[in-house]
């Protein structure tokens, strides 16, 4: 299971990073407001600030909706870096984009997917990722976690390629309940990654060898 971090603010990007267990980076319009970046190319030089970090894929989402609009930024998006992945929207003019890149041999994520139907649209249209939002359909009492099972039922009747990215992953149960039904990455913030560590059982363990230690030294 791929683990990518879902933010656009470098420190934590670096803080997971120097763990050695990060595969890569996703990011979308909002997390980069919400870090202050503003601006075509300010925004353009923070996604190569984020490669330089990092070893694997890093989303950046196009904002057009229209698909020469689609096209024209996601080639310059490509054009940044080699660990770029073009992320569209599930609309009509995204599938045709994502086909479009997909058919280039450039790497595509299919974001705001929230239904079976939407992900195997952006299979056929050949994405290299799909993101279904799982912390957002619990928000509205609805399964998310049923989702990822549905989708990876689908795609292992056909074989599909495209990787399961489950998204808007919000804590730690989320991290583990994909691994079992067999996301093949999920993306969320560090919260949700350091949070594995804990356990209770493990620090008063190594209190105590600690001690122990002390004692016959
Ligand atoms: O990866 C998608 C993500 O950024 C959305 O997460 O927590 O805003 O639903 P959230």
């Amino acid at each position: 299971m791929k683990f990518f971090i879902d933010t656009a603010n470098l420190d934590q990007i670096k803080e997971a990073q120097s763990l050695g267990i990060l595969d890569g980076v996703t990011t979308n319009p909002s997390l980069m407001a919400k870090e202050g970046i503003t601006g075509q190319e300010n925004i353009l030089q923070h996604y190569v600030d984020i490669c330089n970090i990092v070893d694997g894929d890093v989303s950046a989402e196009v904002i057009s909706t229209d698909f020469e609009g689609m096209v024209r930024e996601g080639e310059a998006l490509a054009a940044l870096h080699d660990q770029i992945v073009i992320k569209l929207p599930m609309i009509k003019d995204g599938v045709k984009a994502c086909k479009y890149f997909s058919s280039k041999g450039i790497k595509t994520n299919v974001t705001l997917v929230f239904s079976a139907g939407q992900a195997l649209l952006a299979a056929k249209a050949g994405a290299t990722y799909v993101s279904p939002f799982i912390g957002r359909l619990d928000d509205i009492s609805t399964d998310g976690l049923h989702l990822i099972s549905e989708i990876r039922h689908i795609y292992d009747n056909y074989g599909f390629d495209t990787e399961i990215l489950a998204a808007s992953v919000r804590h730690t149960m989320h991290v583990i309940d994909c691994a079992k039904i067999g996301a093949d990455v999920m993306t969320g913030p560090l919260s949700s990654i350091v949070g594995l560590l804990k356990h209770p059982l493990t620090d008063s363990g190594l209190a105590q060898f600690l001690a122990d230690y002390q004692k016959g030294n």
